[in-house]
């Protein structure tokens, strides 16, 4: 099936409202999921976890929340899923964050101009949702002050094929979102390129969460 939608209608449709009362619900029940946790973790071990973040593909908004909890003074989240972002908005009321929390809808690529740069920027399994990581990561690592942290699918083989089939399934079912498994060697050539080290590597079986730290000041060639 081709797909003839915009980001945000393909991600608005698989993200659905339903979609985004059980992620809100779980959070509320059993907090962050791991590579959230590692992110978070990650990010204080390297002592980046003051300043403002910028949050892609925020959900519910649960390493926006986590991060304001260790540090870290506003945020701004950004989805392409409507669904999401109401549910974050929701999350920030309950939990009294409104007034540090901005989540903008749409997709980065559409409304980068308008999006403020941070401290640090994050994107908590969200690579693997877009078909084109080069620009989203290049769009993140233009709008990153000091840091840069990223959760993404490791690639090997058995969920290349786990990968495949699910979009085989989401096929039949005519829904046109499907996810990747990117080259991480190549993300990681692309944000190094930015100008930015890796500051640490940490993952479970099927997720890796790296932390990248700034070389050196932002110059007029990586802003
Ligand atoms: C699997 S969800 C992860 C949500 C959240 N970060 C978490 O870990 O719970 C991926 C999210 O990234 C968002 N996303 C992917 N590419 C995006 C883009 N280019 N602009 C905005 N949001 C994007 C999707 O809409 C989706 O809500």
């Amino acid at each position: 099936m081709t797909c003839c939608c915009s980001f945000d209608d393909t991600a608005g449709r698989h993200f659905n409202d339903r979609i985004a009362t059980r992620d809100l619900a779980r959070y509320r029940t059993q907090g962050p999921d791991p590579t959230t946790r590692l992110l978070r973790d990650g990010l204080a071990r390297a002592g980046q976890i003051n300043g403002s973040l910028l949050d892609i593909g925020s959900g519910i908004g649960a390493l926006t929340f986590e991060l304001l909890d260790v540090g870290i003074s506003h945020a701004v989240g950004i989805d392409a899923a409507s669904s999401y972002v109401a549910a974050a908005r929701q999350e920030a009321d309950r939990r009294g964050r409104a007034d540090a929390t901005q989540f903008v809808h749409g997709d980065l690529l559409a409304v980068a101009a308008q999006l403020p740069s941070a401290t640090v920027v994050t994107l908590d399994r969200v690579v693997c949702c877009y078909p084109a990581y080069q620009p989203l990561l290049a769009a993140a690592a233009q709008r990153a002050e000091r840091c840069l942290a990223l959760s993404y699918p490791r690639n090997l083989p058995h969920l290349r094929l786990a990968v495949a089939v699910e979009n085989g399934a989401r096929w039949v079912k005519r829904d046109p979102f499907r996810a990747f498994v990117h080259s991480a060697a190549g993300m990681d050539r692309l944000i190094r390129g930015a100008g930015f080290e890796l500051s640490s590597r940490s993952g479970t079986w099927t997720w890796s969460a790296d932390v990248y730290v700034r070389r050196g000041p932002r110059t007029s060639l990586s802003a």
